[in-house]
């Protein structure tokens, strides 16, 4: 503009002000005043322009309104002369008016700065003078101040409510208010924004922790409060238990006995909480995590964690059960037992004791594992019986979670060899018979059973053997009986048959006849008998025989006996014998007649002579002869000589045999030993063999005529005493092996074997004596009725013989001495 106002001295300050809604100049009409409308803002304390118009006016003239008043009162103006700053310009702060322009700077704005500025501007135009109003509406804003927090409680318990405030103490509305959390992560979350600088939490929460601040904010600035820490007191809440290792089951937690069990709590609680660990009810610990080294089986059980929290003192329990796994003892155990009626095998396996129970399956197996009784602590599988080979070998495996490895066990089974035997046999007496079956060998044990031939069974079922008991009867005999046996591994039953029989017997020769003196044999055959038994003998008199060696021998063999008779006596042995056999089911006896003849009897004998050889009287020659015909034998010579005073009154007078064994061809003989003194009788008989002939009449020696030669009779009594010695010695050997030379001892003794003539003890020979006579002779004692025995010459007692040596006790000895053997 370049127009000047120099012209225009003075203005009249006072315009009619007319409102105008443009703010940019807009003439209209040249002589019309302008009214612009300006809003300026500014902040206390800084600077803010007021315009007035873009060029500088060549008169204009600021004025001030206080809000609220209507009063304009000046505050520069300049007329030309350079702008002239009134009083009241002081109280608006650093004021100035820039340089070449109308405008005015404000520096260090006061707030009562803050109203209505107009400025009257005087333009100098070629259209002529110009006015213009320009109304500046400065607003003086206040900043906001830092602002603080203030909150209802800083540690609320959850659930309670909480409020927050922003405080501000300065500031220009409108303000915004803001606020902020930073929760424990340092994560930043705006939480509420407005007006209004309260935040109402009506329920806290423990998420409502962390750091608060409010942030005010308005047309200046904006400004964030210090931080504050909500801390919200909660819980405890229910613990939640952690087990390491971690091993959880459909009842609960698991552990490995032996293994090492951590278990951990937790429970959110602000202040933390504390924690006592219990078993059972009962507390073992105090702390978060209770660790048990070595866990054992009976640790099993109930374990509780409570969570206290000390500051609100409440408290919160969680229990779980733990279980404590441990193996089985030692292997599982194997066996096979038959089922279906002995038709299959049912194999069964067992390990018991650990838990859980152990898993076990049987290997190999003709079925599918899932038709196998796989299961827990035992184990069976049905194994079809006949498709089952001998010998075969079945394993059973076993596993449990408590074990690094498998275990097993294994089984065979075993058809037994062969087939069932059975056989009978009797108790003592044949009071019961027992019928007894087996089958050895078999795994599992075969089944045996009896059925009799009418098809009863017969008492109960055993496993490889079965014993049938029967009282003994007549009635079974004839009977058969079948033990039958079932194996699982045999397709069909096998049997073996019994048929029980009572004794038959049989004799080739029921009579049997032989002269005596013989041994004879009598046979008894058992044809038929079972159960079996043996052929026992009753002899002549119903007794019992029995195997004595001097007079019966017994020899038997299963089917027959013999029984032997020694030296057949015709009035002691002859007569009826029984062989006889019983069984249980039956007996029976067989007789056997036994004969035994005498020989003929031999030739009469009479005695031609008969005269002592001496004056002495001690020694008799006698000769005979025969009358008739007739088998012989041998002559025996027997003597009579008067009793002892004491026994006169016996007018019968005993002969006593004083030499036997003459020899058939002999018709002489020299008895010898004679006590002068006596008065024999002598009497002479042939013998055959056992049978003896008629005597021959009694005849008394002779004395010989006068014929003494005193010095030959006196050598030949010193050689007869010689010869009695030699001849006890030689009877010694003679008894002492009577069993090698029973000839001899024979002829010493008879055939009669009186007892009393063998009574000759030696220590030495004292076991066939006991034998033979039956334990009848007492050392010491006097030796039985010697007085008949005592015969011939010169008999000699035992005080007369020499010493015998080592033969300590005295023993009573009676001997029959012949001079002349
Ligand atoms: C608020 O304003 C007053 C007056 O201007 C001043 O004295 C005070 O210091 C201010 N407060 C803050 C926090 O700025
Ligand atoms: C917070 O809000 C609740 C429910 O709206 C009210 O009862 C309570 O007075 C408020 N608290 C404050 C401090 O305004
Ligand atoms: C706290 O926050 C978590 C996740 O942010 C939420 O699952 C839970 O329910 C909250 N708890 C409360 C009491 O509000
Ligand atoms: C603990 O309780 C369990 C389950 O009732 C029981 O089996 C166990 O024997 C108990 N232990 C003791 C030591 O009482
Ligand atoms: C068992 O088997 C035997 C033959 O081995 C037969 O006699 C018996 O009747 C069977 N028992 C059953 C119950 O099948
Ligand atoms: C079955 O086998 C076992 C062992 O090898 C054997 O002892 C037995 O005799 C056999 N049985 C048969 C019937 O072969
Ligand atoms: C048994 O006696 C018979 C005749 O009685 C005879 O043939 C058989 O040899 C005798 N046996 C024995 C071993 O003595
Ligand atoms: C033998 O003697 C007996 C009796 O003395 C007499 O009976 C018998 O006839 C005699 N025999 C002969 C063959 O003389």
């Amino acid at each position: 503009m370049g127009y000047g106002l120099a012209g225009l001295t003075y203005v009249c300050l006072i315009f009619s002000l007319r409102s105008s809604t443009s703010q940019g100049l807009d003439i209209l009409d040249p002589g019309e005043v302008v009214y612009i409308h300006i809003q300026t803002k500014g902040v206390v304390g800084r600077s803010v322009i007021l315009e007035c118009g873009p060029t500088l006016p060549d008169v204009y003239i600021w004025g001030f309104t206080v809000p609220g008043t209507e009063n304009i009162r000046a505050v520069v103006y300049n007329f030309g002369q350079g702008p002239r700053l009134q009083s009241l310009a002081r109280s608006l702060g650093d004021l100035n008016v820039i340089s070449n322009t109308a405008s005015l700077f404000i520096d260090k704005l006061p707030l009562a700065a803050h109203g209505l500025y107009t400025c009257q501007a005087l333009y100098d135009t070629p259209q002529g003078a110009k006015l213009i109003y320009y109304y500046v509406q400065l607003a003086v804003l206040v900043p906001v101040s830092k602002p603080y927090v203030i909150v209802s409680d800083s540690s609320p318990v959850e659930g309670t409510p909480v409020w927050m405030r922003c405080g501000l103490e300065n500031g220009t509305s409108p303000i915004r208010y803001i606020w902020e959390r930073e929760n424990r992560d340092g994560a930043l979350a705006n939480l509420a924004e407005g007006s209004v600088n309260l935040l109402n939490i009506t329920s806290v929460s423990r998420n409502h922790t962390g750091w608060y601040r409010c942030l005010a904010s308005n047309e200046v600035n904006q400004q964030r409060s210090d931080r504050i820490w909500l801390d919200i007191i909660y819980g405890p809440d229910l613990p939640r238990i952690d087990i390491t290792p971690y091993s959880v089951t459909e009842r609960g937690y698991s552990a490995l006995e032996r293994e090492t069990v951590s278990l951990m709590c937790q429970a959110s609680s602000n202040p933390p909480s504390q924690y006592v660990w219990f078993y059972n009810n009962s507390q073992v610990f105090t702390g978060q995590q209770f660790t048990i080294t070595k866990i054992l089986r009976m640790h099993t059980g109930h374990y509780s964690c409570l969570a206290q929290n000390t500051y609100l003192n409440t408290r919160s329990k969680t229990t779980i059960t733990l279980t404590v796994y441990y193996p089985p003892d030692g292997n599982p155990t194997c066996t096979i037992l038959p089922t279906n009626n002995y038709t299959d095998l049912a194999l069964w396996c067992s390990w018991e004791g650990g838990y859980p129970p152990a898993s076990l399956y049987w290997t190999p197996t003709l079925v599918s594992d899932s038709e196998q009784g796989y299961s827990l602590s035992n184990a069976s599988l049905i194994q079809p019986g006949p498709s089952t080979t001998n010998n075969s070998i079945f394993t059973c495996h076993g596993s449990h979670v408590a074990l690094d490895a498998p275990y097993r066990c294994s089984i065979s089974t075993y058809l037994p060899l062969g087939k069932p035997r059975c056989f009978a046999y009797a108790t003592r007496n044949n009071e019961y018979l027992m019928l007894s079956c087996s089958w050895e060998g078999g795994f599992p044990r075969p089944l045996m059973w009896w059925v009799s031939n009418n098809g009863d069974t017969y008492g109960s079922s055993e496993e490889e053997a079965n014993i049938l008991v029967l009282r003994s009867s007549s009635a079974l005999s004839g009977k058969g009986f079948t033990c039958h046996a079932a194996h699982p591994l045999s397709a069909a039953s096998e049997r073996c048959v019994l048929r029980l029989e009572a004794p038959v017997l049989v004799t080739h020769r029921s009579l049997v006849s032989v002269y005596e003196g013989s041994d004879v044999q009598l046979t008894c055959v058992l044809k038929a008998t079972y159960p079996a038994t043996g052929i026992t003998w009753y002899n002549n008199r119903k007794k019992l025989v029995l195997d004595t060696p001097s007079k019966y021998l017994l020899y038997h063999e299963s089917a027959w006996s013999n029984l032997t008779v020694r030296e057949a006596d015709s009035e002691e042995d002859s007569g009826q014998y029984w062989c006889s056999a019983t069984n249980a089911v039956g007996g029976a006896e067989v007789p056997i007649t036994l004969l035994v003849k005498r020989y003929p009897i031999p030739p009469n004998v009479t005695i031609s002579k008969i005269m002592y050889n001496s004056r002495k009287r001690m020694e008799v020659d006698v000769e005979w002869a025969i009358r008739g015909a007739g088998d012989l034998t041998g002559f025996i010579v027997e003597q009579q000589r008067p009793q002892m005073p004491a026994l006169k009154t016996n007018s019968t007078m005993s002969w006593l045999r004083v030499v036997t064994g003459i020899e058939p061809d002999a018709r002489q003989y020299k008895l010898v030993g004679l006590e002068p003194a006596v008065t024999y009788t002598f009497r002479i008989m042939a013998v055959n063999r056992r049978t003896l002939g008629y005597p021959s009449e009694g005849r008394t020696p002779a004395d010989p005529p006068f014929n003494a030669y005193p010095a030959v009779i006196g050598a030949a009594v010193g050689g007869m005493i010689v010869a009695t010695i030699g001849t006890m010695l030689l009877f010694m050997f003679i008894v002492r092996n009577r069993n090698r030379n029973p000839r001899l001892h024979d002829f010493f003794f008879g055939m009669q074997r009186s007892q009393s003539q063998e009574n000759i003890n030696y220590p030495e020979d004292e076991v066939v004596s006991r034998s033979q006579s039956e334990g009848h002779i007492e050392e010491g004692a006097p030796s039985p009725s010697p007085g008949p025995a005592v015969v011939s010459g010169s008999p000699m007692s035992a005080e007369d013989l020499p010493p015998t040596g080592d033969n300590e006790d005295p023993v009573n000895v009676t001997i029959t001495v012949m001079a002349s053997s």
